[in-house]
């Protein structure tokens, strides 16, 4: 998919504030019908209406496999030509609905679910772009049986930068599995951005830490990239400067095929379950 968005669709999760809104802004803006699957109705209706009829709303909690299953059957009504799995957590610590670590869960089992979901209804030339950061670049080992245990660390920030690791992992194995096909799946770093990533730092702090960062407009750039210019190859990475490479461990084939295996399987089992009770 390259070129003209004109009647394109665009899923966007997260689209309601920060990157995702100002990614769902500027595609509209080029002619996009775009998906915004967001958690929270209130949130994402204001987002609906600013952007207006190019835009439809769906929810969507990456923290529920039940809410991403309902989401994807919604979302399959009708082709897909761009999905970008945009929506995250920082800063936080608990557990998700079906047990797995916060960050993890959210950031990479719930987009992974997704992805996986709704791959029939993806068209030929359809791309997934995925959003990466640098702080993945940090994790030295990946301890794939601790993503089932909510974690002790005081600020949640070693485990967004797993969970970072793992949207990249799982980057690299669906660009592999997408050789050869037409698809692509291409990952976004969008920089330091001033959104509400940083809601959890009081007030403040904030304001000093953020002033200098970007506005979502301008981290928005590397999503929009990825998901229209002929440029974005299938398996790169780029910032704003342009493509990047991503850590070592981010490119380790063995690790990324085992963590697509356990993903597939976690799913699988929180589903079947489920379809149990
Ligand atoms: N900001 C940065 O400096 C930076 C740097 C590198 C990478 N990134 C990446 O860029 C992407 C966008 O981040 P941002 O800066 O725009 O952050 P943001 O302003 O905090 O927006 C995050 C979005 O994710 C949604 N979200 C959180 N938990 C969710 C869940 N369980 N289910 C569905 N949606 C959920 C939020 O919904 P609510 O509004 O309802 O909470 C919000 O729409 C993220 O993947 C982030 O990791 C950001």
């Amino acid at each position: 998919m390259s070129g003209d968005l004109e009647g394109r669709r665009v899923v966007i999760t997260g689209a309601n504030t920060g990157v995702g809104r100002a990614t769902a802004e500027a595609l509209a803006g080029e002619g996009a019908r775009v998906v915004l699957a967001c958690r929270s109705a209130a949130r994402g209706a204001a987002a609906l209406e600013s952007i207006g009829e190019r835009a439809e709303l769906v929810l969507l909690d990456l923290a529920s496999l039940a809410s991403v299953r309902e989401a994807a059957a919604r979302i399959a009504v009708e082709p897909v030509d761009v999905l970008i799995d945009n929506a995250a957590v920082a800063g936080a610590r608990g557990e998700t609905e079906d047990g797995f670590e916060l960050a993890f869960g959210v950031n990479h089992l719930g987009h992974f679910a997704l992805t996986r979901a709704l791959m029939p209804a993806l068209t030929p030339d359809a791309r997934v772009v995925h959003l990466g950061s640098g702080s993945h670049e940090g994790v030295r080992s990946l301890d794939l049986d601790a993503l089932r245990r909510p974690t002790g660390s005081r600020l949640g920030l070693g485990e967004y930068a797993t969970s970072k690791l793992c949207v990249m992992l799982f980057h690299l194995e669906l660009s592999r599995r997408f050789e050869g096909t037409g698809r692509r799946s291409v990952a976004a770093d969008p920089g330091d951005v001033a959104s509400e990533a940083y809601r959890n730092v009081p007030c403040v702090l904030r304001q000093l830490w953020t002033w200098r960062m970007k506005t979502p407009t301008e981290g928005a750039r590397p999503s929009r990239f990825c998901a229209t210019s002929p440029d974005a190859v299938n398996g790169g990475l780029y910032d704003a400067e342009g493509p990047r490479a991503p850590s070592a461990l981010a490119q380790d084939p063995e690790l990324a095929r085992e963590l697509w295996r356990r993903s597939e399987a976690w799913v699988d089992a929180v589903i079947g379950r489920r379809r149990a009770s």
